[in-house]
């Protein structure tokens, strides 16, 4: 079968297809034929040489796939052939609170991850995929999907239907984000530099719009729309450029979700922004299975659609890649793994 491998930091240009061989099934394990796999701003880091992680040969990139169970092991009693299933971004985080044991290894990180025509896995690092998700659809959810999920209804102080919820750009994490705060009856305020990516941010329901390279004080307009209030939850990914302005925009005991930091890690935060005003920053690292579980119930109940920009086909991975670099996406960016073309 075909695989991609990239070393970590040898960049876009040492993403390679290879013949992967194929191995035996141990116990627990489940073989599983993948047919999608969507991009995180985190591929594009290990490629860069810029994640969390040191390691010295080359893996198979990419945290979120889905697919469905060709073969089970010895043992495997939560699924079974033909089964539809998408892979937790920590396979040893199944729930509960995190841990260094639960998050030691990450698909696509410090492990072989999923962008490869077949992949295996122990059946603890799977959840099911309800039947109003595609395969497409499913695979932009374990880590996006699952840190959005976390931070606006795991790691938040109790988030309520009517809470206002701020997304800072309109990537991957942010405009799922937006879609599962709209589908839970938040109120949502979004930013991004592009009026047209504003546009189809209200067009998918946002409240409030705000472009924040044409309005640099953007945390001021996140007040005044609030009469002064200010979010409860932020999702904050901005990082250094951003962090000061979320605290400030966040409501008196509300929570800014320490999410990413597209504009670089480092900055300082003053404790006294956050005493007598009560508010909490809270760092959120994707998350557990069982969060991805929930997060499935929840797309099958209320019908969530995740908005895919576009897709490439599997021998077009590099391309996917460079795509995503350039930034020029809204949602997220999928490779079909079953796709012929080139
Ligand atoms: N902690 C975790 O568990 C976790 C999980 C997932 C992602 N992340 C992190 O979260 C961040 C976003 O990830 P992603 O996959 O959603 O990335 P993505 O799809 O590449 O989206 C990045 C978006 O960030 C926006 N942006 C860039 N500079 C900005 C700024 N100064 N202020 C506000 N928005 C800005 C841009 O939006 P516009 O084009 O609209 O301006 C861009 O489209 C990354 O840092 C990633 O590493 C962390």
């Amino acid at each position: 079968m075909k695989a991609y491998q990239i070393l970590p930091g040898a960049n876009i240009d040492a993403l390679r297809c290879i013949d992967y061989p194929d191995r035996q099934l141990g116990h627990g394990e489940v073989r599983i034929r993948v047919h999608a796999v969507s991009l995180n701003y985190r591929d594009l880091m290990v490629a860069s040489g810029n994640y969390l992680v040191n390691v010295d040969d080359p893996i198979i990139p990419c945290s979120d796939g889905a697919g469905d169970v060709l073969e089970t092991g010895p043992g495997v009693t939560r699924v079974q052939v033909g089964d539809r299933v998408a892979a937790s971004f920590f396979p040893y985080w199944q729930d509960g609170r995190t841990s260094p044991e639960k998050i030691r290894h990450a698909l696509g990180g410090d492990i072989d991850g999923m962008l490869a025509e077949e992949v295996v896995l122990h059946e603890d690092a799977l959840a099911r995929i309800p039947a109003s998700l595609s395969f497409i659809e499913a695979a932009t959810l374990p880590c996006a999907g699952v840190t959005a999920w976390n931070a606006l209804f795991v790691s938040s102080n109790g988030t309520k239907p009517g809470d206002t919820v701020l997304l800072l750009g309109t990537g991957g994490v942010s405009v799922l984000g937006l879609q599962l705060a709209r589908a839970a009856g938040l109120r949502t305020i979004i930013t991004s530099s592009s009026e047209d990516k504003l546009r189809r941010a209200r067009d998918l329901g946002a409240h409030h719009t705000i472009n924040y390279q044409a309005t640099p004080e953007w945390h001021e307009d996140v007040l005044a729309l609030t009469q002064g209030r200010g979010a409860d939850v932020v999702l904050e990914v901005g990082g250094k450029g951003t962090v000061n302005r979320s605290v400030a925009a966040a409501a008196m005991g509300g929570t800014v979700a320490i999410i990413g930091g597209v504009s670089g890690f480092g900055g300082e935060v003053n404790p006294a922004s956050l005493l007598s005003s009560a508010k909490r920053m809270v760092g959120i690292f994707v998350g557990s299975r069982a969060m991805l579980e929930a997060l499935m119930r929840f797309a099958d109940v209320s019908g969530l659609k995740p908005v895919i920009d576009r897709v490439f086909p599997f021998a077009q991975a590099q391309q996917a890649y460079r795509y995503m670099e350039s930034g020029s996406h809204f949602g997220k960016v999928v490779i079909d793994v079953t796709s012929q073309d080139n």
